[in-house]
């Protein structure tokens, strides 16, 4: 009676076998990689929870109304090729309300990129860096200040009469132009 053969493949075919399946999954593994940035790269939500989207930050009523600055973080979702951080700080503005109305300025000294403090005693911002002042409304405090700009003014929404959301960017520091960042 004749059997199936259970004889393995010759030496040569062997190889070649082997050879191709490496082959296939290297080239699997490069894939992933790739197919992940074009996701982040393409998928429009992704993109939106980056620096670009308006960000929900306080409430109006988590901000007095008496023209004070205060500081708030700016958190967002990050996404890179292989992971998803929730509610990361990507930032910190100022937020200045008047009655409904809010300014919001961005914390980076437009100088060279310090952080500033609001001084109440004062009612002034100053950055520790190289003691340039910005008023309350973020305007160049006084002349000897090197920065070439004021305070970078951004975008406020008052969603359902309550959520102040802010359009974060940060801006080319040392010109006078706001530039945003790359
Ligand atoms: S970084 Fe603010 S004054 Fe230089």
């Amino acid at each position: 009676m004749e059997h199936a053969s259970q004889e393995s493949p010759p030496a040569g075919r062997r190889q070649f076998l082997k050879m191709a399946v490496a082959g296939i999954i290297s080239a699997v593994l490069g894939l992933v990689p790739v197919a992940a940035g074009l996701a982040v790269f393409l998928d429009p939500l992704r993109r939106k929870s980056a620096a670009n989207g308006a960000i929900r930050v306080t409430t109006l009523e988590s901000l007095p109304d008496d023209g004070v600055p205060r500081k708030f973080p700016v958190l967002a979702s990050r996404v890179d090729a292989w992971n998803k951080f929730s509610e990361v700080p990507i930032g910190a503005v100022y937020l200045r309300r008047t009655g409904n109305q809010v300014q919001a300025l961005n914390v980076v000294c437009p100088h060279a990129g310090c952080f500033v403090d609001f001084l109440p005693e004062r009612g002034v911002y100053l950055c520790p860096c190289h003691n340039s002042t910005f008023t309350a409304a973020g305007t160049i405090g006084d002349r000897a200040s090197p920065a070439a700009r004021g305070l970078d003014s951004l975008e406020v929404q008052v969603r359902g009469g309550n959520e102040v959301w802010v359009k974060f960017e940060n801006f080319q520091p040392g010109r006078a132009e706001k530039i945003p960042a790359a």
